[in-house]
């Protein structure tokens, strides 16, 4: 956990960070793990959104919310464009596991919409759980197979 304290204000401003970038979630690919980060600081902010309480929750959720989804879109884009691209053998599957987040998500936020209050708090965690369980174990294998190839000499350094 992260605390920011803001200098330029007396009062504590606290930053809160639910999870923060690790090596251990690193596919050696850098165009993957910089928005693997970025992806962990939408989530930090959709945190933050929750702890924000108040009339303003429902906005800033819905903002941060939008974000990640824009984001989650564009990352997984990038990811099966560049599974296609060296002929991942597993990539069937690992679209369906990208489809299913993009599921989950859009359907809490319907939920939200629909007044369920308890969403965002639970959301974030479940949202948290979920793109580090699938780092962990489905990103984390197309960057076995991509260190193969480069071991093999079929793909570069650079992808
Ligand atoms: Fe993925
Ligand atoms: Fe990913």
């Amino acid at each position: 956990m992260i605390i920011k304290k803001d200098s330029s204000d007396d009062l504590l401003q606290t930053d809160v960070a639910i999870v923060t970038w690790d090596e251990k979630y690193a596919t050696g690919v850098v165009l993957i793990d910089n928005q693997h980060k970025e992806l962990i600081e939408l989530i930090n902010q959709l945190h933050n959104a929750c702890l924000a309480g108040g009339e303003t929750v429902g906005t800033t959720f819905k903002e941060a919310m939008s974000r990640m989804v824009e984001y989650v879109r564009f990352h997984f884009g990038t990811e099966q464009e560049l599974l296609q691209r060296i002929k991942f053998p597993d990539i069937h599957n690992h679209k369906k596991q990208h489809a299913a987040l993009i599921k989950s998500i859009l359907e809490a936020a319907k939920d939200y919409s629909n007044g369920k209050k308890y969403v965002p708090n639970t959301f974030v965690r479940t949202l948290k759980d979920w793109v580090l369980g699938h780092i962990a174990v489905y990103d984390k294998a197309y960057a076995l197979y991509v260190a193969d190839q480069r071991r093999k000499g079929i793909l570069g350094d650079k992808l």
